[in-house]
């Protein structure tokens, strides 16, 4: 949501600029806009819509500045155009500012600003911060973004440039990410570690109220005014990782890596005679768990279907109570959460501002925080009090799914864990599951090779309807929700989940002849159940496409299609029933011709409330 990108160095600064907000644009945005200083004054590009239509207004006319900055702006403060478009400037010009997050105070300040004679020209909240700067400014940017952070309530990750200083960049972080690369003599900014990666591994990750001093002479940190340490790390990521690598959309590459993936999060926590899992990075002990009277888990969109998951297996396997809740819905419901209850956050990004808001909730009612992240040092991953990293990888399509599966392997193997330490099934029990979960990367890839045509034609079919519903009970209703969510917001269809038992108490009345319906019926137990569902909806003319583990004629007997899912514990079918369900969504997109990789008004990670 909305992207960051600068430069200063001996490089032409435009082309590095234009290539930074281009690896960025998955962050999703409406509108791009770039400030250099040239000759004595600032040059603002800016355009709305796509990267590539503020390149062509540049026309490969580069200049020759040597600093700048850009961003790619996801509107949320007036509508996208490009007076609201950043950079913003002051009324002199003199001075140009990025900004990521929102200012909540803009309003009053903004009323301040204008009774001191300053014009306003967008709708935006970012237009304060460049007013406040020349409000301060004596001489030094540094000092007048000190002063000027003072003033704002709200977040943001911002980076200044000033006509007076050209040779200065002056960055700001508050709950919004900010990366700074180091080069050979030159310095890179960037919201996403991916977008500078061809250009530098040496990154400092900015922390919240720190304020940087970027120059030729180097950077200097500032933290509540005074001078503060933070460490460069090298950052160890494949560069291709963050291509599309032969594939003609990040997300069907992120489908296919999904066997890596599990066996990546695997690799070093599961022992090779498949007896333990260590998650030796936990700092757990059985007196811990014992003081725990509950677990809650708290995420957003898929990161919280993956939670849906978690729960039924933890209970499952600990018999205790488990509690899965929306982060913008926790925020504001007063939970009952205290020092007895293991809070579990989980996002991709690591960044998602409401499920950050949840991790302070559970630390201020006095709950420890375990975070399961893919982004190595974000935000949530730091603030939480131990951290369990998903190594699926950079995930660049808005659309989640390594990073879905990666999660579901980590709440697996915590369950196991904890119930481990709990000593609550025998050895000979874990066993069979942990063999089985070591399974899972093979059969995810037989999964992929067997079954990705069939799914494609049946995505055809599914690609001329409008309404799509998924049903399933127990594990498969909970990937029901993360199957419908990834075809609504690809593909544009509108999708919905129901859990099959509730569909006599009111949703059945949508039921009508050629309505498409997608029925897992993974689990053993409930096949019945589903089957006399699926022949009721049939009965009403549904269209049924079924999903099965292995074989299973009572269901082909009365569903229109059935797509196969190999055979493994059921407990474990999440991991392997989600993929059907992501490649239907990516075909039906591909057969609308829709943007898949950036699906309209989505950001990859949402970063306001
Ligand atoms: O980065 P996070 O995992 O915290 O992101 C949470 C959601 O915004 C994210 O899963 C979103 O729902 C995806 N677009 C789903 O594909």
């Amino acid at each position: 949501m909305c992207g960051i990108i600068g430069y200063l160095g001996s490089r032409l600064a435009i082309p590095v600029l234009l290539e930074g907000l281009y690896a960025q644009e998955y962050r999703g945005y409406d509108s791009a806009g770039i400030a250099t200083i040239e000759e004595g004054r600032l040059n603002i590009y800016k355009s709305t819509g796509k990267i590539a239509e503020l390149d062509k207004k540049i026309g490969g006319q580069y200049g020759s500045a040597t600093a700048g900055i850009g961003h790619t702006r996801w509107a949320t403060h007036g509508k996208p155009s490009d007076i609201n478009c950043h950079p913003h400037v002051d009324c002199r010009q003199k001075i140009a500012l990025v900004h990521n997050g929102i200012i909540e105070n803009y309003q009053e300040v903004k009323a301040a600003l204008q009774d001191q004679g300053h014009h306003f020209l967008s709708d935006t909240d970012t237009e304060v911060l460049p007013h406040l700067l020349e409000q301060y400014y004596q001489g030094d940017l540094l000092a007048a973004m000190q002063e000027a952070c003072g003033h704002v309530k709200g977040f943001y990750a911002m980076l200044a440039l000033c006509l007076e200083e050209p040779r200065r960049i002056v960055a700001a972080r508050l709950d919004n990410p900010l990366i700074i690369g180091i080069g050979q003599g030159e310095y890179y900014f960037a919201s996403d570690m991916s977008a500078l990666i061809d250009y530098t591994r040496e990154m400092i990750i900015l922390q919240n109220g720190d304020i940087a001093d970027v120059s030729d002479q180097g950077v200097v940190i500032y933290n509540q005014g005074q001078k503060v340490e933070r460490s460069v790390k090298h950052i160890d990521w494949d560069k291709e990782a963050a291509k599309k690598g032969g594939y003609p959309h990040f997300m069907l590459k992120e489908i296919h890596e999904q066997p890596k993936v599990l066996a990546q999060t695997m690799q070093g926590r599961l022992q090779e005679d498949c007896r333990r899992v260590d998650l030796n990075e936990l700092a757990l002990q059985k007196q811990d768990l014992q003081n725990i009277d509950q677990i809650a888990i708290v995420a957003c969109g898929t990161a919280y279907h993956a939670g849906l998951i978690g729960k039924q297996v933890i209970e499952k396997l600990l018999r205790m109570p488990v509690m899965v809740e929306l982060a913008s819905e926790f925020i504001h419901n007063d939970p009952l959460i205290d020092q007895h209850t293991l809070g579990v956050v989980i996002s991709q990004s690591g960044e998602t501002m409401d499920t950050l808001a949840a991790l302070r909730v559970f630390r201020e009612n006095g709950a420890k925080v375990l975070a399961i992240c893919n982004v190595v040092d974000s935000t949530i991953a730091r603030e939480a009090d131990q951290v369990l990293y998903t190594m699926a990888g950079p995930e660049i399509a808005v659309a989640s799914t390594k990073a879905y599966s990666s999660q579901l392997m980590l709440l697996y193997m915590l369950a196991f864990h904890l119930a481990q330490i709990l000593q609550r099934h025998s050895d000979e029990q874990l066993n069979v599951w942990l063999k089985a979960m070591y399974q899972l990367p093979q059969l995810a890839a037989a999964l992929l090779a067997e079954n990705e045509e069939t799914i494609k034609t049946l995505a055809k079919t599914i690609s001329d309807w409008q309404d799509a519903f998924f049903i399933g009970r127990g594990l498969d209703y909970a990937v029901a929700q993360e199957g419908a969510l990834k075809l609504k917001e690809i593909s544009y269809i509108h999708a919905e989940a129901y859990a099959a038992g509730e569909l006599k108490h009111g949703t059945i009345a949508l039921i009508t002849p050629k309505v498409p319906v997608i029925a897992l019926a993974t689990q053993e137990p409930l096949l019945k159940m589903m089957v006399s569902n699926i022949v009721e909806l049939k009965t009403r003319g549904a269209y049924v496409i079924a999903l099965t583990r292995g074989a299973a004629p009572e269901v082909e007997h009365v569903a229109d299609a059935v797509i196969h899912l190999p055979e493994t514990d059921e407990l474990l079918t999440p991991v392997l029933s989600v993929i059907p369900l992501q490649l239907l969504a990516y075909y039906a997109a591909l057969y609308r011709d829709c943007d898949i990789d950036q699906p309209r008004n989505l950001a990859k990670s949402v970063t306001v409330p």
